[in-house]
């Protein structure tokens, strides 16, 4: 299933996250494609605003923050997973993403996942961001089940 958006601003972009993330009935891996400046960290602080996270950062220097959750039925932890700087099938491995992905009480939310494709899990949303001109973005959700 697609859905398409459009967002006009930075405050709609976490709105569109957060109604997302009111959805989710437990751990899950959700991919964000996009250029820099797109719209994936916005997003992903929109999920963190809905699971109770008020101050998530951008992971990059770090490559993956995690954050307790304390406000769902099921899902206990938040994982933000920045790729842009591993470049090895190794690297990303020594984050533990296996474990992480097939535990519901984990979300793994990953930016920059087009680097290993061939390796994400089957069942996954990928959300794609495309910048229409400064303030506008357009947000396509696919879930595959
Ligand atoms: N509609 C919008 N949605 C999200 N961000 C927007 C929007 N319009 C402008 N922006 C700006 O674009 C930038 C998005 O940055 P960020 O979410 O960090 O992108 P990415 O993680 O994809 O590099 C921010 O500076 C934000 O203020
Ligand atoms: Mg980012």
């Amino acid at each position: 299933m697609e859905t398409t958006f459009i967002s006009t601003s930075y405050e709609e972009t976490r709105e569109i996250a957060k109604k997302f993330a009111d959805k989710l009935e437990k751990g899950t891996t959700i991919c964000l494609y996009g250029e820099l400046a797109a719209g994936k960290t916005t997003f992903t602080q929109g999920i963190g605003q809905a699971l109770g996270i008020d101050r998530l950062v951008s992971p990059t220097f770090l490559i993956m923050r995690q954050y307790p959750v304390t406000n769902h039925p099921v899902i206990k932890t938040l994982f933000h997973l920045d790729l842009y700087r591993l470049n090895s099938i190794e690297d990303i491995k020594a984050f533990d993403v296996e474990e992480i992905w097939s535990d519901p009480e984990s979300l793994l939310i990953i930016e920059w996942p087009e680097k290993f494709k061939e390796y994400l899990p089957k069942t996954r949303y990928d959300i794609f961001f495309k910048a229409n001109g400064e303030n506008e973005r357009e947000i396509k959700i696919h879930e595959h089940k």
